[in-house]
């Protein structure tokens, strides 16, 4: 109950960049030793160069909400678009003063400012973000720095998918001059040959790897913020399913928990998969008007708290108590995820030692002994997807996957699933089950994080039978005087 009221106090601490923001953002101090660390890191003479993500239209003036590269947010906390980092790895001679590191960023404009929101421009990133060489995006393209004396220019190669906002100095001018400045080959000439031969597209994605595979105490608190309040999500729709209600209204339910607890964003596009539906791994229509009281509802949704997103997925019975056949599904699943969970720490492979040695290993025998393949050895597309990734800034977060190291942040995610028309008994037919939980690795073990969601059958009826506020939200309907 403690976490609980920890929770709802969230947004009443302290003011963050804009006006009235939480306060509970990573400081500047933990960007600044993270861009250390990289530096460390990085090979002798090198420069590392980081861009901001693309904004991304939605149609005509509208653009999708912008969400910053996970890189560049780690490194920085600038959580503005068209902007360039620079990380030295010597100290670089400089006008006035040396210097390891540098940034431009988008300048103030009021007028823009007034439409879009306000920037931090050079004071602000100098004074929240604690950069002493700021510049502004304009000034790239005259910036002398001569990138054929570096051994290594390390960065990450581009996706050609960044528009022309014909505004000076945005991300599409910043990569035209980093490409002329550095060397990068020409359009009609993308060979690798052609390139200069100091650039390197690789060994920037392992450092970053390295570093955001293992997780700091702060990063980890935002995490567990995430998926707490990911966890209510589901234990709220937990109590509040009935047939009838619409998959995207169960949507809606989850993301209003989320916004409840001032998460930004969902860290994926939900998925709430009713029946055969949930047989499609990634659905995100979530279109059927009516779910219906003999079937099973899949709910995969994570919250996005300050960049930090959770992945939690449950699967419940719409009217409250699982069928015989969901049941020995759902137990099954239930079964290798739990098994899988007690054995994760330090030194294991995911892969090899939790998902082929337990996890498949008892689904395979249990499908085998329900009689819904032939043999355990039989090839077959019931469990189709790995059993856990890094979560973090990004959902598949960064980071290393040869051995599980204490701070690596997972989930764990088996699952069965049955598609109408499968070649078994038709009983099973739509019956699809996932159970996806949140793991931190520690020196001996793992913890669970995401305990506020029941995981198990019987734990889930239990929770089912309790009211919920929601049951007395009605709305009148459309079209009626
Ligand atoms: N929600 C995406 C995944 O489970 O990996
Ligand atoms: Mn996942
Ligand atoms: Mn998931």
């Amino acid at each position: 109950m403690k976490k609980l009221i920890a929770l709802a106090l969230l947004s009443a601490s302290m003011g963050g960049f804009a006006q009235n923001e939480p306060g509970d953002f990573l400081t500047s101090e933990f960007h600044m030793e993270r861009r250390t660390l990289v530096r460390e890191k990085m090979p002798e003479n090198s420069v590392a160069v980081f861009f901001t993500n693309p904004v991304r239209n939605r149609a005509n003036d509208v653009d999708f909400i912008y969400h910053q590269d996970p890189n560049f947010y780690y490194l920085t906390g600038y959580r503005e678009p068209h902007a360039v980092l620079m990380i030295f790895k010597e100290e670089q001679e400089g006008p006035e003063e040396r210097f390891n590191e540098i940034i431009f960023i988008q300048p103030r404009n009021a007028r823009a400012e007034m439409w879009t929101g306000r920037r931090l421009g050079t004071t602000g990133v100098k004074e929240k973000l604690a950069f002493n060489q700021v510049f502004n995006n304009t000034d790239f393209e005259d910036y002398n720095i001569d990138f054929s004396t570096f051994d290594k220019v390390l960065f990450y190669d581009f996706f050609n998918d960044v528009r022309d906002t014909r505004t000076e100095g945005d991300l599409y001018d910043l990569i035209a001059s980093f490409k002329s400045k550095s060397g990068y080959p020409t359009e009609g000439d993308l060979t690798i040959e052609s390139a200069a031969n100091n650039l390197d597209m690789e060994t920037l994605d392992q450092i970053m790897k390295d570093l955001r595979g293992i997780k700091t105490k702060d990063e980890i608190e935002l995490l567990r913020k995430a998926v707490d309040i990911s966890c209510i999500g589901q234990a709220e729709v937990m109590k509040a399913m009935k047939p009838g209600l619409s998959e995207r209204e169960v949507q809606g339910i989850h993301e209003f928990v989320f916004k409840k607890y001032q998460a930004e964003y969902e860290g994926y596009p939900s998925i709430v998969g009713e029946g055969n539906n949930g047989c499609i791994l990634h659905y995100i229509e979530n279109y059927k008007p009516e779910i219906t009281s003999d079937k099973m509802i899949l709910m995969d949704l994570g919250a996005e708290y300050h960049g930090y997103t959770a992945d939690v997925t449950r699967t419940i019975p719409v009217d409250g108590k699982f069928s015989k056949e969901e049941k020995a599904i759902y137990d099954l699943v239930y079964k290798a995820q739990d098994e899988a969970i007690k054995a994760a720490k330090p030194g294991v492979n995911i892969g090899r030692d939790l998902d082929a040695a337990i996890a498949r290993r008892i689904i395979n025998e249990g499908l085998a002994e329900l009689g819904i393949i032939e043999s355990v050895d039989q090839r077959h597309l019931y469990y189709p997807h790995g059993l856990g990734h890094h979560i973090g800034l990004d959902v598949h977060d960064k980071g290393n996957y040869e051995y599980l190291e204490a701070g690596m942040a997972i989930t764990i995610e088996p699952g069965i699933y049955i598609p109408e028309g499968a070649d078994c008994d038709e009983k099973w037919w739509g019956i699809a089950v996932r159970i996806e939980d949140c793991i931190l690795i520690t020196e001996d073990g793992n913890e669970l994080l995401s305990d506020l969601a029941p995981r198990k059958s019987d734990e889930i009826e239990k929770l089912m039978q309790e009211p919920s506020p929601l049951d007395s939200f009605v709305l009148p309907e459309l079209g009626k005087d």
